[in-house]
């Protein structure tokens, strides 16, 4: 068997710094996911352009996507990038909603400095003693770990949720305490992917009662918030425009992220965001010019997009510009 890869030596940090300064400056690390070459440029470009912290996240989905060797140079690659623009961000890479010890294992060994260990489908007792066995691994190696208790309803990787399961606040603290966890995901109403709400519901019904509550028993942990794009209005208009069809398609308003940010939430998950800003200008570039078939003459534009919505994240809703 190959030696382990440290992530120290790909340039990457974990995460227990970048929270501990989100949780004394009132702000959040945001956490990308990326599944390719441009996914991953405007991340970093975005980011450092920003001077915000980032975490980038991969699934299992995007591990077999993209192949985990490749994935891990990638980072590597991208951290070089980032340096010779001249900008010093701490970059972590993050296994997201990880299912067995296994993969999270194998992550650590490839050069991960974080991995989600998400038991939030099995028994309390299951996933305490699941989210345990993987903190015990990779504490050793400086890895920071996430868990996750209650339940988001939409695609948690592959596991699909109908229903969701809102955190139980009494639990948090002996969860925290029998795993020795760095970080939990709770669930107050959002979900992943595109259909988050009712179309015209006014206010969704985040519960922020939940979260203080999780605050109150877990005074300065971090909590990570899961299934938080806002699926922006302007992307699902143009996507119905040029001939999608995601009627009905609806988001967590930035505002409420923005009070997220400003709590002990101390990182918020984005992926679905960035996956309707690059289909919205795939399909604008192919109705306008139906003869063009250079891919870089619609990745290119994707990409531009990409790092347009990520700056406005860090800047105007999570709060994470000029932090690093
Ligand atoms: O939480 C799910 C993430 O958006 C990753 O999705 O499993 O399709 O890569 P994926
Ligand atoms: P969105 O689907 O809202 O972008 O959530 C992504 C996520 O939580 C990744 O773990
Ligand atoms: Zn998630």
């Amino acid at each position: 068997m190959a030696d382990a890869t440290k992530y120290a030596d790909l340039g990457l940090v974990n995460t227990r710094d970048m929270f501990k300064k989100a949780m004394d400056g009132g702000y959040a690390v945001p956490a990308y996911n990326f599944n390719n070459m441009e996914q991953l440029q405007a991340i970093v470009v975005a980011c450092a352009e920003t001077r915000s912290p980032v975490i980038l996240q991969v699934s299992s989905g995007a591990r077999k996507y993209a192949n985990q060797t490749l994935l891990k140079y990638m980072a590597m690659g991208a951290v070089e990038m980032v340096r010779e623009m001249g900008a010093n961000i701490p970059i972590a890479l993050h296994l997201d909603h990880g299912d067995t010890f296994e993969l999270c294992k194998s992550c650590i060994d490839s050069g991960f400095s974080s991995v989600m260990i998400d038991g939030s489908h099995h028994s309390f007792e299951k996933n305490i003693e699941l989210t345990r066995q993987v903190v015990e691994y990779a504490h050793p190696r400086d890895v920071t770990v996430e868990g996750e208790l209650g339940v988001l309803a939409g695609i948690e990787d592959e596991v699909s949720s109908e229903v969701s399961h809102y955190t139980k606040p009494e639990e948090v603290e002996e969860f925290v305490k029998k795993t020795g966890c760095d970080s939990l995901a709770i669930s107050i109403g959002t979900s992943h992917g595109a259909f988050k709400f009712k179309p015209g519901q006014p206010v969704p019904p985040l519960r922020f009662d939940i979260l203080k509550e999780c605050e109150k028993r877990l005074p300065g942990f971090p909590i990570v918030l899961h299934g938080a794009s806002s699926v922006i209005p302007e992307y699902v208009e143009m996507i119905n425009k040029y001939g999608g069809k995601m009627e009905g398609a609806v988001g967590v308003p930035e505002e409420q992220l923005r009070k997220a940010a400003k709590s002990a939430v101390c990182k918020i998950n984005i992926d679905s965001d960035g996956r309707l800003g690059v289909t919205a200008v795939i399909r604008k570039v192919f109705v306008e010019k139906p003869s063009e078939f250079d891919p870089r003459k619609y990745l290119g534009p994707a990409r531009e997009e990409l790092v347009k919505m990520i700056k406005h994240k860090n800047e105007n809703v999570l709060g994470s510009a000029n932090r690093a």
